[in-house]
């Protein structure tokens, strides 16, 4: 169980029109776990409310995030904007990471709008082998566009207002280059058009659709205690385990965070996550129990 850590918001910048970065401290000052580029944190922001954010920043001692003010958002951002002012207390989990940068001859990243948030440390660590395609309404809605410019040559950054051209963007990929990419659905989606999966790594905000109906119920076996549960047609493994008292970490249930990630043993899974790339969900390793289920006719061993 992931263990909840007490922190302190040490800064807080305007970043963009909408867009605040926060550094997070220990209250002591005391190291925080290490963390790769892609990484995100869960932020338990109030009762039932809790959000992940990227990791965009930081060192030893500090995270830094960025949250987009989103105005038909579901309270989370503007929990953070209204209430996270510096000396605020607020308690994380993590880091945990779905989104790593993979060794590859070189990177194309594009990001639009807050979508910029897991793609600016891996900018930094692909180095001179990564260009980034970074889009959005206007430059004053971008953030860290100035930071940006000042820290990497301009033909590694290429900032664009309104729409990414990315017909012309991703043309001409290399052999063995990798394409990251973090948006809204829409973007994320244009990309998927053009990249072939293997060559393709994003990061959702939002759950990839899934299907609608045709649930069954089916039998989930708990390969530590040796329970069978049941677990009804319409109703999460998540929730069935839940109302078995057994407790699993877990916070967004729409199968984007990766936080309820569980070990399967055996059993072939119906994957309907928007974490795990196609490759690992043919894996059948693990599985995200917010959303995902037993293939059809199928039955599950979890590593519970
Ligand atoms: S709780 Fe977020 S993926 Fe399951």
């Amino acid at each position: 169980m992931s263990e909840l850590l007490d922190l302190v918001v040490a800064e807080r910048h305007q970043e963009a029109t909408d867009v605040v970065s926060l550094i997070l401290r220990r209250p002591d000052g005391a190291p925080l776990p290490g963390w790769e580029p892609g990484a995100h944190i869960d932020l338990v922001l109030d009762e039932g409310l809790e959000r992940q954010y990227s990791l965009c920043g930081g060192d030893a001692s500090s995270w830094r995030i960025a949250v987009l003010r989103e105005t038909d958002g579901r309270g989370g951002s503007a929990h953070v904007h209204r209430e996270l002012e510096v000396g605020r207390r607020v308690r994380a989990r993590g880091p945990r990471n779905h989104f790593r940068l993979e060794p590859a001859t070189s990177y194309r990243f594009v990001a639009g709008g807050i979508g910029i948030t897991p793609i600016l440390p891996m900018l930094a660590a692909a180095g001179t082998r990564g260009r980034l395609f970074y889009g959005g309404r206007s430059l004053r809605s971008m953030a860290f566009a100035t930071e940006l410019a000042a820290l990497h040559p301009a033909g590694r950054v290429h900032l664009h207002e309104g729409l990414l051209d990315l017909t012309t963007q991703l043309a001409d990929l290399r052999p063995g280059e990798l394409v990251y990419a973090c948006g809204p659905e829409s973007l994320l989606a244009a990309v998927e058009a053009l990249v072939p999966p293997d060559a393709l790594r994003t990061e959702r905000f939002t759950p990839v659709a899934a299907p609608v109906g045709g649930d069954e119920a089916f039998e989930v076996e708990l390969a530590r205690s040796g329970r069978t549960l049941t677990v009804p047609a319409g109703r999460s493994v998540l929730a069935t385990l839940q109302d078995a008292g057994i407790e699993v970490l877990y916070s967004c249930t729409e199968g984007t965070c990766g936080t309820c990630e569980t070990d399967v043993v055996a059993g072939a899974v119906d994957h309907r996550d928007s974490v795990l790339t196609p490759q690992e969900q043919a894996c059948n390793e693990t599985m995200m129990v917010c959303v995902s289920r037993a293939a059809k006719g199928g039955r599950l061993t979890l590593d519970l």
